[in-house]
């Protein structure tokens, strides 16, 4: 191995264009690959900002000529040389650098490596579990430095937005209190005093009110979230917010100053000017897509036939009508040749999300085809086809039960059915923000309200009379912003009076004494001239997920755990020594 000593990178590799030929230029980078051809090798070397060809040639320099045969993938190499125009011919129009290449005078080989356990490259066959155990070659990856830059982007431009605008960036306690977002808390032993647990934050949500009430005005903070709940693709138990709160403002000012800050990252970071935010309640969004995350880039709207279903003759949909259900429909358009094994499939769909069946109506020349054509009239299936636009050659899909599980199912079909039918259009940002969310909804399990937000959140003032009488009518000042279908950001205007908050935990059924242990801190604060406040919090790997076009937001992290919550790379979490646990008065229980 040779020593750095006083050579220093005159360029990135990915810099090297035909405005510096004929220069010297000194890089730094990983060996991507080297291929001897004839007398000559070339080797692709490889930095965050690209690669570039180098040729070694035993006429020009042979020592450098010599010592070249012994390079391997991902050494790490310093070299000297001319920038050159490739021979005619040899061009790479992929490349940034592919009209030039490197002729190496003299280089120095700074580290070996071992054998990678996959190739560096975009294209990766490598396993996920692979990629995460070897996160450090992963993060080679063009693709990944990619992402990763994409969201240090982000975070600059949110920042530089909020910082214009006012919002002063404070951090908060790691080691705090639990906070209620509904999630289980990661807890975390205290060694001082024995038996005590601190949680680690959900979100900053207490502390943020707090700052209100200490008249920062305008608080933000990028922030890493913990929460132990079940992963998915957009699920991480750590994961990082654009947490803000705002003094002396009501719904339509957070969220005007919020689409401020998208209009703004999207402009530095992407150059896509956005034009709308939608705007839509939470019932019709339930209503038209069947989930509060609607995402609006494709129709396939549901339609409610319980009217029609409660008179007609197919008992599953006249009963679930009797029974203060719904039934409700989609049209599959020109989808009326699946096969009997993808109507199948759709109804193994419906049931993972709680549907009892899917019935379907395939339209033929001869009008409908279906299993329960004989039990609707033809003016029944003529009003049913108006309504949901139906042709020859359409599908219409239906779900009957209540209404909760006949949204989620049609609405998880729908987005099934978007993907196979190839309804969805690429590089469209598709903004919406849900209001007026519910502000309780029962939890059946429990026997008890909960909030469906959090319990700080406000009920509109034109409900706060239902809040008393009828809780769960009652809509709250709560909104979501959904793009492309997926929660990006939520947020409300909080309870600043002492009495509604009262009447909070009285509906969610949390006694004074109980609140007070809970939440103590934050109620005694809002007892001390508590201006009226509001925010919002964005997912900061959900966002920039969608803006580096990745399916899972693992692709944005740069160490991310697994759907089991194990790092693949530090195996955390493990054992510890026995020494470590009697410190913090635990022992764990046997047979674990
Ligand atoms: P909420 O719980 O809606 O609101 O969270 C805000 C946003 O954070 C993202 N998010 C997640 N991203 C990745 N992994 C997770 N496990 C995860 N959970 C949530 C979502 C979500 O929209 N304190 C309130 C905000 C407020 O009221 O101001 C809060 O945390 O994109
Ligand atoms: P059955 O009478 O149970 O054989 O059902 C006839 C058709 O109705 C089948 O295609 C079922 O998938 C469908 N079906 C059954 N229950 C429901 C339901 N709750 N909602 C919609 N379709 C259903």
């Amino acid at each position: 191995m040779e020593k750095l000593e006083n050579w220093r990178r005159s360029h990135y590799c990915g810099e090297i264009t035909g405005e510096l030929m004929g220069g010297e230029v000194t890089l730094m980078g990983w060996v991507q690959r080297r291929r001897d051809h004839g007398g000559l090798i070339f080797v692709d070397l490889r930095d965050r900002e690209g690669i570039v060809q180098l040729v070694f040639n035993p006429e020009d320099a042979s020592g450098a000529h010599k010592k070249a045969h012994s390079l391997r993938s991902e050494f790490v190499l310093a070299v000297k040389g001319i920038v050159s125009r490739r021979p005619e011919g040899t061009e790479n129009p992929q490349l940034k650098t592919g009209q030039v290449e490197v002729k190496v005078k003299e280089f120095k080989i700074l580290n070996d490596s071992s054998v990678p356990p996959f190739m560096i490259e975009d294209q990766t066959d490598a396993s996920e579990e692979l990629r995460l155990k070897y996160r450090y070659l992963d993060l080679r990856r063009a693709s990944m430095q990619k992402n990763l830059i994409l969201r240090h982007r982000v975070c600059m431009a949110a920042r530089d937005y909020l910082s214009r605008t006012g919002f002063i960036e404070i951090e908060t306690p790691v080691l705090t209190k639990s906070t209620p977002e509904g999630a289980r808390d990661f807890l975390v032993p205290s060694r001082l005093n024995a038996g005590y647990f601190y949680a680690l934050p959900q979100s900053p949500q207490l502390f943020k009110q707090i700052l209100m009430v200490s008249g920062f005005d305008r608080y933000f903070q990028i922030v890493r979230c913990f929460r132990d709940e079940d992963l998915r693709a957009d699920r991480q138990p750590e994961f990082t917010q654009i947490d803000v709160e705002m003094s002396f403002v009501e719904r339509e000012d957070v969220m005007g100053c919020m689409e401020g800050l998208m209009v703004h990252v999207f402009k530095e970071v992407l150059g896509v000017g956005l034009e709308k935010f939608n705007r839509m309640t939470y019932d019709e969004a339930v209503g038209r897509f069947g989930l509060d995350t609607p995402d609006t880039r494709f129709a396939l709207e549901l339609k409610d036939f319980t009217g029609i279903a409660e008179g007609s003759g197919f008992k599953v949909f006249s009963e679930a009508a009797k029974k203060g259900g719904v039934v409700k429909a989609i049209n599959a358009k020109g989808s009326a040749g699946f096969t009997r094994k993808e109507l199948d499939d759709l109804t193994t769909l419906a049931g993972t999300y709680g549907g009892k069946g899917l019935a379907w109506v395939k339209l033929t020349d001869k009008g409908w085809d279906s299993p329960i054509a004989k039990f609707f009239t033809d003016d029944e299936k003529a009003s049913i086809d108006k309504t949901l636009e139906a042709a020859t050659g359409d599908l219409l899909l239906f779900s009957a039960d209540m209404p909760a599980v006949v949204n989620t199912v049609l609405g998880r079909i729908r987005l099934d059915l978007a993907e196979k039918l190839k309804l969805i259009p690429e590089g469209v940002f598709d903004f919406v923000w849900v209001t007026d969310f519910p502000l309780l909804e029962y939890d059946v399990e429990g026997k008890r309200h909960s909030a469906v937000h959090h319990p700080f959140t406000a009920p509109l003032d034109e409900d706060l009379g239902k809040f008393d009488t009828t809780p769960l009518e009652a809509k709250s000042k709560a909104y979501d912003m959904v793009l492309n279908g997926i929660e990006i950001g939520g947020g409300s205007i909080r309870i600043h009076r002492r009495d509604v908050q009262a009447l909070m935990f009285e509906k969610l059924g949390i006694s004074p004494e109980e609140a007070k242990k809970r939440f103590g801190f934050l109620l005694e604060a809002l007892s001390y001239g508590t201006p009226p406040h509001g925010g919002i919090a964005f997912g900061l790997d959900r966002l920039v997920a969608i803006m580096a076009g990745c399916e899972s937001i693992r692709d944005v992290i740069a160490f991310p755990k697994t759907q089991k919550a194990v790092c693949s790379m530090s195996e955390a979490p493990s054992e510890v020594e026995k020494s470590q646990l009697d410190e913090i008065n635990i022992r764990i229980k046997k047979g674990k």
